[in-house]
């Protein structure tokens, strides 16, 4: 079977990372969780109290590196539960803006693609990462099914949650994502659309790896 890259781009909380890691497993393929590497910037951002000037000076101080078993690690420590906190997630979207940090974070993920075998999420990869990627998938949920299933998700960790605040995060979030200058999130005209708002996980999983199948023939 030929190793391809699997793009899987998608508004927030849309479930990507979730369907991403199953499907790199089912394929034995390398997941990448690109929102991860801006969320690892946007913490750095808080915990060394820099400014966005301040912050793209120290850039190249910023190693990010990814463990087979998902876990995320800046600059050596463990920050896979750090970088899903709610002040990382209210900055993320600002940092992601500056077009400095972009090429900084594009070129690591382009490097991870070197040997296909990968499977990538984000809001830019189909367009910026990736173009020329030949399985690419756009995966698009109601807001309201999207902030429920984020809801669901941090009370059955055990934490507290309020879902309009979550549902009014993932709208700005989106918007800011939607309109920004450097790589906005766009749906690429060669990306196939998943709405899962009324699909199960397996039944998600199920669908794009109908698809994966036939492409890698
Ligand atoms: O995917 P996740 O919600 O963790 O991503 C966090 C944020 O990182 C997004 O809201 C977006 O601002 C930014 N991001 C991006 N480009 C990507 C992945 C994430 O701008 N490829």
């Amino acid at each position: 079977m030929k190793k391809e890259i699997i793009v899987i781009d998608g508004p927030a909380a849309s479930g990507k990372s979730t369907i991403a890691k199953i499907i790199a497993h089912q394929m034995q393929y390398m997941y990448i969780d690109s929102g991860a590497m801006y969320r690892c910037i946007a913490l750095y951002k808080i915990e060394h109290d820099l400014n966005i000037e301040q912050l793209i000076k120290q850039i190249n101080e910023i190693k990010i590196c990814f463990t087979l078993d998902d876990k995320v690690y800046l600059n050596n420590i463990d920050v896979t539960n750090k970088i899903r906190n709610k002040e990382v997630t209210s900055i993320v979207s600002e940092i992601a803006k500056e077009s400095e940090i972009r090429a900084y974070l594009v070129k690591q993920q382009q490097a991870y693609g070197l040997n296909k075998g990968i499977v990538m999420d984000g809001r830019d990869i189909g367009s910026v990462v990736f173009p020329t990627a030949k399985i690419k998938f756009y995966m698009e949920a109601s807001v309201e099914k999207r902030a429920k299933r984020r809801y669901q998700e941090i009370i059955s960790n055990g934490d507290q949650a309020d879902y309009l605040n979550i549902c009014e995060d993932i709208k700005k979030r989106d918007y800011e994502d939607m309109h920004r200058l450097n790589s906005p999130l766009i749906k690429v005209k060669d990306a196939i659309e998943i709405d899962t708002s009324n699909l199960s996980i397996d039944e998600t999983v199920n669908k794009l790896m109908s698809i994966i199948m036939e492409k890698v023939k």
